[in-house]
């Protein structure tokens, strides 16, 4: 089976690498494809896949607030692209989502059976992009991951919140972390081992929520942090109110992983794939 990942950044490289174990799998850097032309995704007919995974995606949040175009074209049309050729060369089409489709008002983890209400333009765009995968593709996927930790760091945000955390405590700086915004922090590593499991067990196409198991404030997944590699940090809890953003953020985006695990992928707890992140980092 011939595998096209699109974006080798935090995900898609830890992707590649879960998935060469098994398949023949081509990456494709931004300077490969642009999502965002068709023209330019016409680039998989000559590679004839079996399978794309999508993992490209414009997501700042807070900049996707002032430039809902760009975030439109590489989140919304960039998924319609990607779908459109996938149907015509038939390959199964994966579109990597997120949390943020969620408006938090719920006060349990949200299962792939909520419906979606984003309240910022990352996640309206990337919910557009869900809907153009599910009206054009005939076979495929919808994976939502949520703040991913990787060992790659994402190349959209400059890194990742562990690498942020440990860089400023490091230097000295007083740490404020939000107490009142609750998700399900995610490894990349075991996101790609199980996304690599719902295909090889070629699980029922559709929607799929990939987090670790558990959920967590960012406040407590900071503590996590310092615990587990034993640093002295100064950290303080404070509420979003006192860390205010440019974009909304729904107060809780944990995603339930009850589907995946019923169905026979198990998805271990978050601290202990922060541990092992650590471990892979060489902060422990
Ligand atoms: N990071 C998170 O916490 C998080 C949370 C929830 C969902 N997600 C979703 O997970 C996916 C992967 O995130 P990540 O952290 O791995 O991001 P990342 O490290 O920024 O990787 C994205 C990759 O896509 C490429 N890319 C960006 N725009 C493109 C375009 N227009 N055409 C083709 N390639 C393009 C980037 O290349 P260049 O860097 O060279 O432009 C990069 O290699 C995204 O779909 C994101 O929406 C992420």
């Amino acid at each position: 089976m011939k595998v096209v990942v699109i974006g080798v950044g935090q995900l898609g490289s830890d992707i590649v690498k879960s998935f060469e174990e098994e398949y023949e799998v081509i990456p494709l850097a931004h300077s490969d494809i642009e999502v965002s032309d068709y023209k330019s995704c016409e680039v998989l007919k000559g590679l004839k896949p079996d399978v794309v995974i999508n993992t490209a995606a414009y997501h700042k949040t807070d900049e996707c607030e002032d430039f809902p175009e760009k975030t439109f074209s590489v989140n919304a049309l960039g998924a319609r692209n990607i779908a459109k050729v996938c149907e015509e060369v038939g390959a199964v089409n994966i579109y990597i989502s997120t949390d943020y489709v969620f408006d938090g008002e719920k006060d349990v983890p949200y299962s792939e059976s909520d419906v979606p209400n984003p309240v910022n333009v990352y996640g309206v765009s990337k919910y557009a992009g869900e809907i153009f995968t599910r009206n054009i593709s005939s076979r495929y996927y919808i994976f939502r991951v949520s703040s991913l930790f990787g060992v790659a760091g994402a190349r959209g945000k400059g890194g990742n919140f562990v690498e942020t955390m440990i860089k400023n405590a490091k230097n000295g700086v007083e740490l404020k972390v939000v107490d009142d915004i609750v998700m399900s922090p995610t490894y990349t590593k075991d996101a790609s081992m199980a996304m690599l499991k719902v295909l090889e067990n070629e699980l029922d196409y559709g929607t799929y929520h990939i987090s670790n198991n558990g959920y967590c404030s960012w406040y407590e997944f900071a503590k996590a942090i310092f615990e587990i590699t034993g640093m002295d940090a100064s950290l303080k809890p404070i509420t979003s109110d006192e860390y205010p953003t440019k974009a909304r953020r729904p107060r809780n985006s944990s995603l339930s992983v009850e589907k995946l695990r019923k169905m026979g992928v198990e998805i271990r707890h978050w601290k202990s794939a922060l541990r092992s992140y650590l471990e892979e980092k060489g902060h422990i």
